[in-house]
């Protein structure tokens, strides 16, 4: 039997998110780009939910990155993932003019406090009844940390801190026992207080007294997703996550990369299935394949090839203004490099110059581009899938608004017709969607 297809709609709240093209595109400017305002993203919304994806997802960033040359300009100038405005408000606003999608954003861990986090997606949980997905990630930019008033910590320790961050979480979501709301009003009863415990954690780098003050809810709370590279963050996603997003370009990498979190699941007893591989994906659809490609070679013309410097440098916290533009990545030694090993060669395995990386970084953060028809893009998902094993894929567009709703409009019903993609979804919250198989 064929396996479903999981699709997730990657966003940024700003002007540009993975194609540092957007705020630009031809099409985009046809049709007005009205990123500030909420309509924008509920219409967005809906149409993920006509094209029955698991969920809409945000990134999000807490920065204007000065890595690369040491000044904000080129991240301004550029609309390097800058400006960003915050994700989670428009969560609800997303929720509320759809039914069934998850619509989940990125809350990173390493400057905030676990109450805060644990209250506000037990919240998000009851507002959207179980369609709240947080994707839990520990975040890697001396700006971030700057703007929180600390100093950057090594990605061990900011994973160290991550799990105990997220066990005082969960500590505070059970702070309710099942039944602690009576709203007895023969007796006065709202709560019994025999059911509302202190959580009195003591930590290496929290404490907590607890307990939490929203209520348990009956969807289980938010679906956890994850987005990390290194050993302690696949087995941080292998203990908690439902999803992971990964960026896999090549496709013996992604089965790879795809096995260890399976197995990392499994070496926290849980079934290796319980968390999904996201793969990123930026689709270029045209009515004929030729078409497709000119879409692709206009977009990628557009792309400045100093914005993709400046985001690149952001993404590893390192000033590759300091590095010859023909500086082939894969042979560089330097710790910070080594993240983004799997962007520094082609799916062929040709190795890319700085020049060559930095243009693909401007142009989908080094996501594979499926260019061509319909049914060339379904063709290549299938393919992709089939080598890897599955789970599924986040779309990445080039523009907005008309790329997510070209590709609900024509490469949905050719998966469906496939018997790659849901024709209905089986349940209502994310974490259904995310483990329906059939
Ligand atoms: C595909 C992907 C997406 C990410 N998205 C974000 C994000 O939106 N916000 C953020 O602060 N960090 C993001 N990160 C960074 C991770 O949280 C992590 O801090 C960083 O990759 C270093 O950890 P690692 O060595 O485990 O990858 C992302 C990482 C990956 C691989």
């Amino acid at each position: 039997m064929k396996r479903l297809l999981h699709l997730a709609q990657f966003m940024v709240h700003g002007p540009t998110w993975h194609s540092l093209a957007m705020w630009r595109h031809p099409q985009t400017a046809e049709r007005g780009f009205a990123w500030t305002e909420p309509a924008f993203w509920q219409h967005i919304a809906r149409t993920c939910e006509r094209g029955l994806f698991d969920m809409v997802f945000f990134a999000d960033l807490n920065y204007i990155s000065d890595t690369y040359t040491g000044s904000m300009d080129p991240a301004l100038r550029h609309a390097a993932q800058a400006p960003e405005h915050d994700p989670i408000p428009l969560l609800s606003y997303m929720a509320a003019a759809t039914k069934k999608i998850g619509v989940a954003a990125t809350y990173s861990v390493s400057h905030q406090q676990p109450f805060h986090a644990a209250r506000l997606w037990a919240t998000l949980d009851h507002l959207t009844h179980g369609r709240a997905g947080w994707n839990v990630v520990t975040s890697l930019n001396h700006n971030q940390a700057a703007n929180h008033g600390e100093a950057m910590r090594p990605t061990d320790e900011r994973y160290d801190r991550a799990d105990e961050f997220f066990e005082v979480c969960r500590k505070l979501w059970a702070s309710w026992q099942p039944g602690a709301v009576r709203a007895d009003r023969a007796s006065g009863t709202f709560v019994d207080p025999a059911k509302v415990r202190r959580i009195e954690h003591e930590g290496r780098f929290f404490r907590s007294r607890g307990p939490l003050n929203v209520v348990p809810s009956p969807w289980g709370g938010p679906a956890i997703l994850q987005a990390g590279t290194s050993p302690k963050g696949r087995a941080f996603a292998g203990r908690h996550a439902d999803a992971i997003f990964a960026i896999q370009p090549n496709l013996a990498g992604a089965r790879a990369y795809r096995d260890d979190i399976r197995k990392a699941a499994a070496e926290a007893g849980r079934a290796p299935d319980d968390c999904k591989v996201l793969f990123g994906l930026q689709p270029i659809l045209g009515s004929s394949r030729a078409e497709a490609e000119e879409r692709r070679d206009a977009h990628n013309a557009l792309v400045p090839l100093e914005g993709g410097l400046a985001i690149l440098s952001a993404h590893l916290d390192f000033d590759l203004s300091i590095l010859p533009l023909d500086t082939v990545m894969a042979h560089r030694t330097e710790p910070q490099l080594q993240r983004m090993q799997t962007r520094y060669r082609t799916a062929e395995g040709r190795l890319l110059t700085l020049r060559e990386v930095a243009r693909n970084h401007g142009q989908s953060v080094g996501l594979p581009q499926f260019v061509g028809t319909a049914a060339d893009i379904a063709d290549q998902m299938e393919a992709y899938i089939d080598f890897v094993g599955g789970d599924g894929f986040m779309l990445s567009p080039t523009h907005v608004p008309g790329a997510i709703e070209e590709f609900v409009d024509h490469v949905v019903p050719e998966l469906q017709r496939r018997g790659r993609l849901r024709t209905a979804y089986a349940g209502t919250t994310l974490r259904a969607h995310l483990s329906q198989a059939e």
